[in-house]
This record gives structure tokens, C-alpha cells and sequence, in this order.
């Protein structure tokens, strides 16, 4: 079956990225969440990346994210030997995109050759266990009522979408640091909700009991595209505060995730100087 035509928009900023890169090679894909990109990409962050160069996403024909505590640009460069895009700011469907668009320039990263994803983002705690400012490594996800960017007959296996490998890694990373409780780092399942509301008491304990232990507004459906793209995939989430509390503001979370910012970068900046081959 011939694959379904791209989405103007990506197969438009895949065009434009190929230029950019001009043949040069990518080995992992950064995507960061909620008050996590521009200090990601900032001198001296733990992330260690050496820039090369800068795009905006405007540049590419898309929507800049309208989100507070996004970036708004692809930034390239190094990590050690590895070649890594940073994406610094998301673009969500809740901002009235279609999830084509929201996902294009992953597209795009992905099909100039990435072979492994990083997913950070902000979560809600749902599970009693976390504490706002922690941050926990994904190992599954709830995408039941959430977007797909997949389309056509795309019946890819999902049974192990976090990469066992890259699990191991960021927690051999974190305990070398001393990260979490005691260098070890919760594993925790992201349930995706749609946005941009924050959930009710009634919403958080239905997540609850689906199994979720955060709740976020993104994530899910990158995890996928990568997945069908045939990429690894590790995600962070940055749990910024108990979900479905009264009070709740997008300025706590992007307080929390701008505390949280030097141990992820840290975090990240050994987990992508690695093979995202991870055999
Ligand atoms: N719910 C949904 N998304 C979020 C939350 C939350 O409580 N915190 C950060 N992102």
C-alpha cells in the first residue's frame, strides 16, 4: 500500500530542513515541554549542547507555539559525537492546529534520517507517590482518547514504545547523579488529555484508576509518529503539580519546570551522548 500523502505543511518543512541540514546527519530529536527549552539550549546548561545553527519554526512554515515558556526554533548541533536537534518549544492541537502540523517538524527530523526521540515535558501527578518537582521516566502511556498522527493502515506494535534500553540508561544516569530517591527515578505512565483545561477532581480520578500516574497535553502522539518511524524513544516528564487541585496556574507549572531545568538537562545531556540505536 503506498504510503498517504504528507500534510503540506510537513512534507513543506521537510523540504526546507533538508537544505538546512544539507546532507549532514541527526542521531537524536529533542523535543522539550512546558518551561524546558530556552534555558535547555542556554549557555552552560547541563545539556552540553555546542550550537550550530538555529531555525526558527517560522522558518519552516509553521505556527510559532503560543504558549508561554516555549521556544520557538529547531536548534542543531552536538553532544559529544552525536548530532541532535533540539526542538525548543511544542506546538499543540489544542492551540488549533491539526496534528499534522503540530507534529511536522518531528516529521521532518525523522525522515532526515533521526533515529531517537527525547520527549520532555510538564505533568500533572496523578499517583500519590510523586512530588511536584520530581521528575519521573515514562515507560508507557494512555492515548486512548488522544490524536494519532498516524494515518491509512499503520498497525504499528506498541507494546514496548519506551525503550526498555533507554529506561535502563536514564536510570544508571540518575543514580551515577544521586537523581530522585535515593539515584533512582520513578517509571511512571503519561496519560494524554486533550487541553487545555486542567482536569477536574472527577477527570484525575478516572486517570487514576485507567492507570495513569501523570497527565499531560502532549507527548503521546510524538511517541507514536517516532514509534511508526522506526525511531527510539525515551520521554521525562518534569512533575510540576498535583493534577485536579484547586488554584492550579500554567505560572506553577513553568515555575516547577524551570526548577527542574539543570537535573533534566543534566540527565539528558549523558542520555544523548549515547547510541540512540540502543541495542
Ligand atoms: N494536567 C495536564 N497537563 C499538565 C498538568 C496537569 O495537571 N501539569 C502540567 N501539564
Amino acid at each position: 500500500m503506498d504510503a498517504l500523502k504528507p500534510h503540506p505543511a510537513a512534507a513543506n518543512a521537510l523540504e526546507i530542513l533538508k537544505r538546512r541540514l544539507n546532507g549532514a546527519p541527526i542521531d537524536w530529536v529533542l523535543i522539550c515541554g512546558s518551561g524546558i527549552g530556552k534555558g535547555m539550549v542556554a549557555e552552560g546548561s547541563g545539556l552540553g549542547l555546542k550550537i550550530e545553527w538555529t531555525l526558527p519554526l517560522a522558518e519552516l512554515g509553521l505556527p510559532a507555539p503560543s504558549v508561554a515558556g516555549h521556544g520557538q526554533s529547531l536548534v542543531y548541533g552536538t553532544i559529544g559525537e552525536r548530532r541532535v536537534v533540539v526542538q525548543t518549544g511544542r506546538i499543540h492541537p489544542y492551540e488549533g492546529h491539526p496534528i499534522a502540523v503540530c507534529t511536522a517538524a518531528l516529521a521532518a527530523t525523522l525522515a532526515c534520517g533521526a533515529r531517537g526521540l527525547a520527549l520532555t515535558c510538564a505533568a500533572g501527578g496523578l499517583s500519590p507517590l510523586l512530588v511536584p518537582g520530581e521528575l519521573a521516566i515514562i515507560r508507557d502511556q494512555l492515548n486512548l482518547f488522544g490524536p494519532t498522527p498516524l494515518s491509512g493502515p499503520r498497525f504499528i506494535p506498541c507494546g514496548a514504545l519506551y525503550t526498555p534500553a533507554h529506561r535502563e540508561r536514564l536510570q544508571a544516569i540518575a543514580a551515577e547523579r544521586g537523581l530522585g530517591q535515593g539515584g533512582r527515578l520513578r517509571e511512571v505512565v503519561y496519560a494524554h488529555v486533550p487541553g487545555p483545561q486542567y482536569e477536574t477532581p472527577a477527570e484525575t480520578e478516572a486517570l487514576r484508576r485507567l492507570g495513569g500516574d501523570v497527565v499531560g497535553m502532549s507527548t503521546t502522539y510524538e511517541a507514536l509518529l517516532a514509534a511508526a518511524e522506526g525511531a527510539s524513544i525515551l520521554g521525562i516528564s518534569v512533575v510540576t503539580n498535583v493534577a485536579g487541585v484547586v488554584g492550579l496556574s500554567h505560572s506553577e507549572v513553568q515555575e516547577r519546570s524551570d526548577a527542574a531545568l539543570p537535573d533534566l538537562a543534566a540527565l539528558l545531556g549523558a542520555a544523548l551522548a549515547g547510541d540512540p540505536s540502543a541495542e
